[in-house]
């Protein structure tokens, strides 16, 4: 089965086509980066108006590059939440539409299920059940996956995403947008002895995240410092070690609680080679396995649109002809597969 994936959630047009027998034939991605940059953030409206220019003309080079017809395609999955309502609705619309043109099944596709199911498109797969680490602009989770469509939610932040933490941390630093590798470029110039941040809700039970009071450190610090560039580097690698040493003791401690073997990190964030790094050597001391994506499929992508929908539409899973999109929607409200 050939899937075609549209991911449209935020500022990223992701195009693939998935093969159930051969994997990924195409793979196609516009960032509007540029487009938000100068205002320092996503721009909503901007980011609908651009999908709408992108989707097609990227939807007829993928089909190019596959070397394939529409004909050839056997079912269309986009994403259709949770993320921003009009971007969103850019990506069901085409792609509900395509499908009933095609005369083929579609399938409406939880953003955050195709990051988790992203590293299912590399070499060397995660078997069911595993712990998943879910780091992204919108969202932080840890969730226990006993398969697909089995998620229990283990662990979810009170406040601030963690990308969302770098993106305005690194804002007030005057850096660009998105701020996660903005800040860990600028963290390697930092002095890692200077300043030392809280790693916050660690010292009580539990697997919930909290960020926002580490962007205020990062106010106080720089307001109390002078905000010269050593300052900024020094505050940036504080920053990006304490969130990263905050993820890896929840993660400690969701291995022991579940005493699952196996670590799955997804995410704009697991893109962090920090985070990386730190996961392995913790997975190592439990005789655990730690699988991520390849970074252009940590951060959003058509590709983990494309896989996730092929999995629900070869259990039958199909969407009817009104279009849905949602920009809030629970991760554990999914049906199983
Ligand atoms: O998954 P994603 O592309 O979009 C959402 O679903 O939100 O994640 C984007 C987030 C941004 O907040 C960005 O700053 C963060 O991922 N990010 C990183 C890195 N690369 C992207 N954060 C830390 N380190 C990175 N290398
Ligand atoms: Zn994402």
């Amino acid at each position: 089965m050939r899937v075609l994936g549209i991911e449209s959630s935020c500022d990223e047009t992701g195009i693939a086509i998935y093969d159930t027998e051969k994997g990924l034939l195409a793979d196609v991605l516009y960032s509007q980066i540029e487009l938000h940059m100068e205002y320092g953030g996503v721009v909503p409206e901007l980011a609908s108006r651009d999908h709408v220019r992108k989707t097609l003309p990227l939807i007829q080079e993928a089909l190019q590059l596959a070397g394939l017809k529409k004909a050839d395609i056997d079912g269309v999955a986009y994403t259709a939440g949770p993320g921003l309502i009009g971007a969103l609705l850019v990506g069901a619309s085409i792609g509900r539409s395509l499908a009933w043109t095609w005369g083929i099944p579609a399938v409406a596709v939880h953003h955050m299920e195709g990051h988790l199911l992203a590293p299912m498109l590399e070499d060397d797969v995660p078997e069911f059940p595993f712990v998943a680490l879910l780091v992204s602009g919108g969202h932080t989770m840890l969730v226990q996956v006993d398969g697909v469509g089995h998620y229990r939610l283990l662990g979810d932040t009170v406040d601030d995403a963690a990308g969302e933490a770098f993106d305005k941390t690194a804002k007030l630093l005057g850096l660009a947008y998105p701020g996660g590798p903005a800040i860990s470029a600028l963290a390697e110039q930092g002095n890692p002895d200077r300043f030392r941040f809280p790693r916050p809700m660690t010292n009580r039970p539990g697997l919930d995240f909290s960020f926002s009071g580490l962007k205020t450190f990062a106010v106080n610090t720089l307001a109390e410092n002078g905000n010269d560039e050593q300052t900024k580097a020094d505050i940036a690698l504080a920053f990006e070690v304490a969130v990263v040493e905050t993820m890896v003791i929840k993660c400690r401690r969701v291995l022991k609680q579940t005493g699952l073997k196996r670590l799955v990190l997804a995410g704009g964030v697991s893109a962090n080679r920090r985070l990386r790094q730190q996961l392995a050597e913790l997975v190592q001391g439990h005789g655990a396995q730690l699988y991520y994506p390849r970074p252009e499929f940590c951060t959003d992508n058509g590709a983990m649109i494309a896989y996730a929908g092929s999995v629900r539409l070869q259990a039958g899973q199909t969407e009817p002809l009104a279009i849905q999109a949602k920009a809030r929607w629970s991760l554990a409200a999914l049906h199983p597969v």
